[in-house]
């Protein structure tokens, strides 16, 4: 019988500590929700003590999800752990993640603290967490550069003070294939009670060699268990991608022989949720969830397909959720269709009443533009400009103009808690100019990091999808607005920006 591999997702917790991947608690729960949909074993829904905006996302994550693992990170001392235990208490399965850097350098430099008192800590945190719940991961932080010797004591002690998983991560990304296997190996052959726990990997991605590395500690390792990010987000170069080995995994099951419990067909859709809500788009070449991901564009590689699939495909498209960008809904597409496609999609709404909101914004969209494509609905039904009613700022209406050798001017109407406001402009581009409109009126003062555009379907005729990242008073935050208009995409993203600025509910970076 194969044995299962665990998927642990910490795309709301590794993932979100990248610069400028901040989430709102809103946004946490809609990504939280897609994972569970997508069946992850485990999900790490933030670092309960770092912040109390972090307190609540774990919370309200752990009330609602039923289908996975809830876990809290939480630095390896009795205030950290009881803060996640208490954030954790709503979660119908629920585990407690600690974590204290073993290797001299970090040590020394950032703990300043002696090796005996690392090793005293981690073994009067791990009784002190086991007293408050089953399920205690245990990770050394910066492991895979600690002394193998000092490893193997603490890991020793963790495990009989009642850690059920142990996590090595490459902290820093320094690790190669063959040796990070060999360090696993190594560690469970030398360590008298290594299976009590489940050993479990933790790349980061510095030198390219996350998945890799994460695939040589389960197959040379004997780990059972892989961290990874959705679109591999994460800090500097990223984590170890989902997709990637979710699907090295399935794909060459012929090799590893391990069961998943991943559910593919959400890839797709979970993907494009990460990277709309973060505004980290996805390079068209990624594997599995890129753009060109199955497209064939050579001649020769067409005609294979054509013939048989197999001669350029080792897995199928619509597995990850895929379909052919075909023309999906029109004008006259009533709303049953509508729902059928957006259940097809991967996307679940909670209410009848959000379906007929998305549908009235459907039909809005499609008077509009003659062909909607599967990206559209995405879009659509993320699009937080218009989405949350009830919101400080909403859209209504902009007109601007631009003509070679004249300085652009734009005037845009928007509501201030639901009263009509206006306000105008110029500016270097019309874009410029509509957002110096806006801030004319809110003046916010916040400082724009990021400004991106992407064309949703690929063509002019496409939808534009800006995103917007702006910062003021230490908070940074992402706002995305699209439509056919990339000036009205561009206003709509603004506006959502500073609606996720002015929510004093959302949480202010907490970094790990
Ligand atoms: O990279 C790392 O060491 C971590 C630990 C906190 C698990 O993210
Ligand atoms: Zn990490």
């Amino acid at each position: 019988m194969a044995d299962k591999l665990i998927i642990f997702d910490t795309t709301l917790r590794d993932g979100e500590q990248s610069p400028g991947a901040s989430m709102t608690r809103d946004e946490k729960l809609r990504i939280a929700r897609q994972l569970e949909r997508l069946k992850v074993d485990v999900i790490e829904a933030g670092f309960a003590a770092s912040s109390n905006g972090d307190f609540e996302c774990v919370k309200s994550i752990a009330a609602v999800i039923k289908d996975s693992t809830v876990c809290s990170l939480a630095r390896a001392n009795d205030r950290d752990i009881s803060r996640a235990a208490e954030a954790l208490k709503p979660a119908k399965s629920a585990r407690l993640h600690l974590f204290l850097a073993t290797s001299a350098l970090h040590m020394e430099k950032k703990l300043r603290m002696s090796p005996d008192e690392v090793y005293e800590q981690a073994r009067l945190s791990t009784r002190f967490a086991r007293n408050l719940m089953g399920d205690i991961e245990f990770s050394p932080e910066d492991g895979y550069r600690s002394d193998p010797d000092f490893l193997c004591r603490v890991l020793e002690t963790v495990i009989a003070e009642g850690a059920t998983t142990i996590n090595v991560p490459d902290t820093v990304g320094y690790a190669i294939p063959e040796l990070y296997g060999n360090f696993i190996k190594n560690l469970r052959e030398r360590i008298p009670n290594s299976d009590k726990a489940v050993w479990s990997v933790h790349c980061h991605n510095d030198l390219g060699m996350a998945v890799a590395n994460s695939l040589a500690g389960v197959t040379i390792g004997g780990a059972r268990q892989v961290e990874c990010t959705i679109n591999g987000l994460g800090e500097r170069a990223g984590n170890c991608s989902l997709e990637e080995i979710v699907m090295a995994v399935k794909t060459r099951k012929d090799y590893f022989n391990l069961d998943l419990n991943i559910d593919a067909k959400h890839i797709l859709a979970t993907s494009r949720m990460v990277s709309q809500t973060t505004g980290f788009v996805v390079q068209p070449n990624k594997a599995v969830v890129g753009a060109n991901a199955f497209a064939h564009a050579s001649g020769i590689h067409q005609d294979g397909v054509l013939k048989a699939r197999d001669t350029y495909e080792i897995m199928r498209a619509e597995d990850v959720g895929w379909s052919a960008n075909k023309i999906v809904l029109g004008k006259l597409s009533g709303r049953n269709a509508f729902k059928q496609r957006l259940q097809e999609l991967g996307v679940s709404m909670e209410s009848e009443a959000e379906i007929n909101s998305a549908f009235a914004r459907f039909k809005e969209l499609a008077d509009r533009k003659s062909d909607i494509f599967d990206e559209d609905i995405l879009a659509l039904v993320s699009d937080e400009s218009v989405s949350h009613a009830a919101e400080q700022y909403a859209f209504v209406s902009l007109s601007q103009h631009s003509e070679t050798g004249e300085r652009p001017q734009a005037s845009i109407v928007f509501t201030v808690l639901g009263k009509e406001v206006k306000g105008s402009s110029s500016g270097n581009g019309p874009v410029d100019a509509s957002l110096k409109a806006i801030e004319s009126h809110v003046k916010s003062g916040a400082e724009m990091v990021l400004y991106s555009v992407n064309a949703i379907s690929g063509s002019t005729e496409s939808q534009g999808e800006v995103t917007v990242r702006l910062q003021n008073s230490g908070r940074v935050v992402n706002g995305v607005g699209s439509d056919p208009d990339i000036v009205v995409a561009s206003a709509k993203a603004y506006l959502s920006a500073l609606n996720k600025l002015q929510n004093k509910a959302d949480r202010v970076a907490a970094q790990g």
